[in-house]
């Protein structure tokens, strides 16, 4: 899947590039006063790690259609009886410590440099007002919208009826985390859905906190401990293919500061903000695809240590989450199986973490080898990327569909990464029966406890 996506990627980046610079130049011209605005294509390359828009990686065009409601398993004809949505938040605003770094990059550069190709850096003005500190943006509203459009038009046989016309929610719940950025997420979803669903935008929706569920890796001891270690990301930064960059950079500018590894990290975050939330590439422009490129893998050296395979208890610490999926899951088998009201759709929004987590816990993306200072080219492939696994409003969606008859085995599951079908680990195909899936997961579902996954396990005393 990975490749096929990098392959797309390269062509969008062509399409990108012709997108952006016609607006960018235009908003040049027109001076400095440039509404908040976004871009829905993004630039170059679009490998803005964590920063990633959902659409400059995922465009709207490429999700698929008409797949959702119906399959056929093993012969068998099977429509959706419920849905499972797990979701990143929104593309957002940064957090202040970043809106104010990069008051003070530009106050470092602001007439240290020769390059005229630059000058905007000159008359740049933050316009990012604190009190909008990591809220989603209008990007990110539109791209849960988006979501919620997407999810009731595929399944518009299952959700039809779910939410009442005045906007209570009656077979549909949404659950967020204490963040509200991940609150809106779930309102701008809702808005997409009842669009779809009653033809009216609401956001009327409340979506119940479920930090225990979402944010199971707060207070994880063990977690912490094993983490911790950055050092190859560290090593990476002060070797010769980071080094370069930073070289490349002030050589480009012409400039007479010298710029820090940390200069050049907010040159990246920077850029990645200012086109997401101002369709702004100005700052794009003073780094290079493979800038980008490089700057991705110093950022996914860290997240792979601290959300993907470097340690088995990222996965393994999900565990509750992965049970709640399943619990729906079996409630919904048991509804259907009644004729009883069940919960339709179940719509959850949290972090990075939440989701990257998860996916590890299910044994997805698996790399070969970790991401170390002295693999970068090795690595070239891997498929932990960021831009790719983990963009603003990257989302799992578990459909469960009857096949006809009662009892488990007339149940089956797909999952859709991203817009698209996936294949499932334990069962090694894009189409699977409910109860194979389920018992491949039972220790991880079934034997979740979290308590001693994340105890400190003491190196026992040695005695001598
Ligand atoms: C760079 O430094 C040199 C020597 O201090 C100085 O002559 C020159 O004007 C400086 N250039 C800029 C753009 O500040
Ligand atoms: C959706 O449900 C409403 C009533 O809840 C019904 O009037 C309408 O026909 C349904 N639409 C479709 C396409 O089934
Ligand atoms: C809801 O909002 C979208 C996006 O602004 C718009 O295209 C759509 O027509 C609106 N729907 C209704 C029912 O107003
Ligand atoms: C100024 O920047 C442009 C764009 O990166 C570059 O092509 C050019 O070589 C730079 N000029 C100098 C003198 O470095
Ligand atoms: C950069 O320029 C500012 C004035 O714009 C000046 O105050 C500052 O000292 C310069 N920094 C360096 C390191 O040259």
């Amino acid at each position: 899947m990975h490749q096929l996506i990098f392959k797309q990627r390269k062509l969008m980046a062509l399409s990108a590039f012709i997108a952006t610079i016609i607006p960018v130049f235009i908003g040049l011209k027109s001076g400095a006063c440039r509404p908040n605005t976004y871009i829905t294509t993004g630039f170059g390359n679009n490998q803005f790690g964590t920063k990633t828009a959902y659409f400059w990686t995922y465009p709207e065009s490429e999700h698929v259609k008409n797949k959702l409601m119906k399959i056929t398993m093993d012969g068998r004809t099977c429509n959706a009886v419920h849905v499972n949505l797990v979701s990143r938040h929104g593309a957002r605003y940064t957090s202040v410590r970043d809106m104010r770094s990069f008051t003070a990059l530009q106050q470092k550069l602001k007439h240290n440099f020769t390059n005229q190709t630059y000058d905007f850096i000159n008359n740049w003005v933050n316009r990012y007002p604190e009190e909008k500190e990591t809220l989603i943006s209008a990007l990110g509203e539109r791209e849960m919208a988006y979501l919620g459009t997407h999810f009731g038009t595929e399944l518009h046989d299952l959700l039809n009826g779910t939410v009442s016309t005045d906007g209570t929610p009656t077979s549909v719940q949404f659950a967020a985390t204490r963040k509200t950025r991940t609150q809106e997420s779930a309102k701008y979803f809702f808005r997409g859905l009842t669009d779809v669903l009653l033809g009216q935008n609401l956001t009327s929706v409340k979506p119940s906190i479920r930090d225990n569920i979402l944010r199971f890796f707060d207070n994880c001891k063990r977690y912490e401990q094993e983490t911790a270690d950055l050092s190859e990301q560290a090593k990476f930064e002060s070797g010769p293919i980071f080094q370069k960059v930073v070289t490349d950079i002030t050589e480009r500018l012409g400039t007479n500061v010298s710029l820090t590894v940390g200069d050049v990290k907010m040159i990246y975050r920077l850029c990645a903000t200012e086109l997401a939330i101002r369709n702004n590439a100005d700052w794009c422009s003073l780094l290079t695809d493979a800038d980008r490129d490089v700057l991705e893998y110093d950022n996914d050296i860290k997240d792979c240590i601290t959300r993907w395979y470097e340690h088995k208890i990222t996965g393994q610490m999900s565990c509750p989450f992965g049970k709640d999926i399943f619990t729906s899951m079996d409630k919904a088998i048991a509804g259907n199986d009644q004729g009883s009201s069940y919960t339709k759709g179940m719509f959850q929004f949290g972090h990075s973490d939440t989701i990257t987590d998860l996916a590890a816990g299910f044994g997805l993306f698996n790399d070969w080898d970790s991401l170390r200072a002295d693999n970068y080219y090795a690595m070239q492939n891997r498929k932990c990327r960021a831009s790719i696994l983990d963009p603003f409003s990257t989302h799992f969606a578990f459909v469960l569909y009857n096949c006809g008859g009662a009892g488990i085995d007339s149940y089956a599951l797909k999952l859709f990464f991203n817009g698209k079908s996936i294949s499932i680990p334990k069962c090694n195909s894009e189409a699977c029966w409910y109860k194979d899936v389920r018992l491949g997961y039972k220790q991880f579902i079934d034997g979740c406890d979290l308590d001693s996954i994340c105890a400190v396990q003491h190196t026992p005393d040695i005695i001598g």
